[in-house]
């Protein structure tokens, strides 16, 4: 849902969640809003507006791109949705359950989107048992919200739980959002990087050697705006602090991968090796610069 409230160009998107998103998660956007058809659409499966020609397989920047998410959401809670496109007069407000339409209205709404989801797995009660405790699944939604906002600092965002507000991140820098989200006393451990091969861009920020943590959890790769999890890339990153971090500790960083989209089909043919050497090439040089002059 915030994936989707990106891609349609949002300048501001509030989350708001109830009981840990089992009776609420609601995503308030101010983007382009949909047309009466597309709101009714984009529940139907393979309802993705991004693949309108053969290229565009070959060319999806966007978020995601199965066009399924929505979907799979209405066939399983209670959702309602209100949308208008800042050239419609009025909006279009749709209730839809379990998959099943219920009602849709014309409404006077703001432009923008607000997608709210209610009680998750209504209709399906063995799901709902599989849900874990409210801390758990709370921590897995501030997580993802925390790596989107990261993502996309030019973005105002706002998290609420049971009508509590737990971030409010202004737009700004990148260095801003990190010190917005994890505090002001990270503001002196950053390291600016910044590399570029023929293949990659690499860009963000890393911690302080001294400022490494014995747990884990803030450590932040993106690829094209996507966030991964990439234990090659974590163990080379964390190779390249060698003496300057304790063997158990866990450096801060927040890295910006971009794929040079040309050069993906002469990765994708390199053995596997190359491509790890490649890629490790940038971590020797924009990792130890920061650390190399007394
Ligand atoms: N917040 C939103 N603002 C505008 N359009 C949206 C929003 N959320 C969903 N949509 C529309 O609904 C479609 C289906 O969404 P989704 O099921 O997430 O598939 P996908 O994002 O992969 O296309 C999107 O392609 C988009 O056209
Ligand atoms: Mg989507």
């Amino acid at each position: 849902m915030l994936e989707n409230a990106i891609d349609a160009q949002s300048r501001r998107i509030v989350l708001r969640v109830k009981e840990s998103g089992k009776t609420l998660v609601q995503v308030i956007d101010d983007g382009l809003g949909m047309s009466e058809t597309d709101a009714r659409m984009c529940f139907e499966r393979h309802a993705t507006s991004k693949i309108q020609k053969a290229e565009d397989l070959f060319n999806i920047r966007t978020m995601g791109f199965r066009g399924e998410a929505l979907a799979s959401i209405a066939a399983v809670a209670q959702v309602e949705l209100k949308t208008k496109r800042a050239e419609d007069a009025l909006g279009t407000h749709i209730i839809i359950e379990g998959s099943q339409l219920k009602s849709q209205q014309a409404v006077a709404t703001l432009n923008g989107t607000t997608l709210s989801v209610k009680n998750l797995f209504f209709n399906v009660p063995a799901r709902r048992n599989f849900l874990k405790s409210n801390p758990v699944e709370m921590r897995h939604i501030v997580d993802e919200f925390y790596r989107v906002a990261l993502a996309h600092p030019d973005i105002e965002m706002q998290l609420f739980h049971n009508d509590l507000e737990i971030a409010h991140l202004p737009v700004g820098k990148l260095s801003q959002r990190i010190v917005s989200i994890f505090g002001k006393h990270y503001r002196k451990q950053l390291a600016p990087c910044q590399e570029e091969t023929p293949l990659l861009r690499v860009k963000g920020y890393i911690g302080k050697p001294e400022n490494a943590k014995k747990t884990r959890g803030e450590q932040f790769f993106f690829v094209n705006t996507r966030f991964v999890k990439h234990a090659y890339l974590h163990h080379a990153l964390v190779n390249a602090y060698e003496q300057l971090i304790p063997a158990d500790s866990h450096p801060f960083y927040v890295l910006f991968w971009k794929l040079i989209l040309h050069a993906l089909t002469s990765i994708s043919t390199l053995p596997k090796q190359r491509l790890n050497l490649t890629m490790s090439e940038p971590f020797t040089p924009f990792c130890r610069r920061p650390y190399a002059k007394p």
